[in-house]
């Protein structure tokens, strides 16, 4: 008699990839306190900064991501719990409306090492992509940030350049990198 091994798939869960209506803002508001809290230093807003929003913040942020005014965030669910997220948010000004900026990346650490980030921030990519209005996308991270590094390079952001003690979590200053992800080339046009 032969034994196969095989994977047990039940004990995998099923992740969906969603955007989130305003209703659910508490659900959205747990998640990135505990993102802030878990990684103070992943971050540019610290857990007692954004403790301190009012509800309407909260409802706002979810709003705006719902209209695409100036915000887009998926999140990613399991068993109705969220347990990651990815943002975009870019200035409706005329001269930088063509470049969007990635915030927010998180995945909670029992969740990680399974693509949900990887999916997230690709469901991002192509969403910003349909909207045709975003040629370069851009982030910061901490210099130190190993897992979120590969992540970006993986989605073909690059290093354009460092900025040393840009963060100073508890006393602690921390460098930042910058990196770009070129959506698309086009020429100047004649003003
Ligand atoms: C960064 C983070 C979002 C990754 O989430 P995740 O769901 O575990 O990532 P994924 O499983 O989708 O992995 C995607 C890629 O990230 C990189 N990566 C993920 N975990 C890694 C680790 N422990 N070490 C090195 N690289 C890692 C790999 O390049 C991986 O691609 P691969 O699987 O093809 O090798 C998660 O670790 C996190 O929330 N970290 C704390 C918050 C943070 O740093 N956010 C970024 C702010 S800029």
């Amino acid at each position: 008699m032969t034994t196969q091994k095989v994977k047990d798939w039940g004990k995998m869960p099923e992740v969906s990839i969603i955007t989130l209506p305003p209703a659910r803002w508490r659900a959205a508001q747990r998640l990135r306190l505990q993102a802030l809290l878990a990684e103070p230093s992943a971050f540019a807003s610290s857990y007692e900064d954004e403790l301190a929003f009012p509800d309407d913040v909260w409802i706002a942020r979810l709003t705006s991501a719902q209209e695409r005014d100036g915000n887009m965030t998926y999140f990613a669910e399991v068993d109705g719990e969220l347990v990651g997220m990815a943002g975009a948010h870019w200035s409706n000004r005329s001269e930088m409306r063509h470049v969007a900026e990635v915030y927010g990346v998180y995945v909670s650490s029992e969740m990680r090492g399974r693509g949900i980030a990887s999916r997230l921030m690709r469901r991002l990519l192509e969403e910003l992509r349909s909207l045709d209005q975003f040629e370069k996308v851009s982030l910061t991270l901490n210099t130190e940030a190993g897992a979120a590094l590969g992540l970006y390079q993986g989605l073909g952001f690059k290093i354009i350049g460092t900025s040393r003690r840009e963060l100073k979590v508890a006393g602690q200053y921390h460098d930042l990198h910058i990196m770009a992800l070129q959506l698309l080339q086009r020429q100047n046009s004649p003003s």
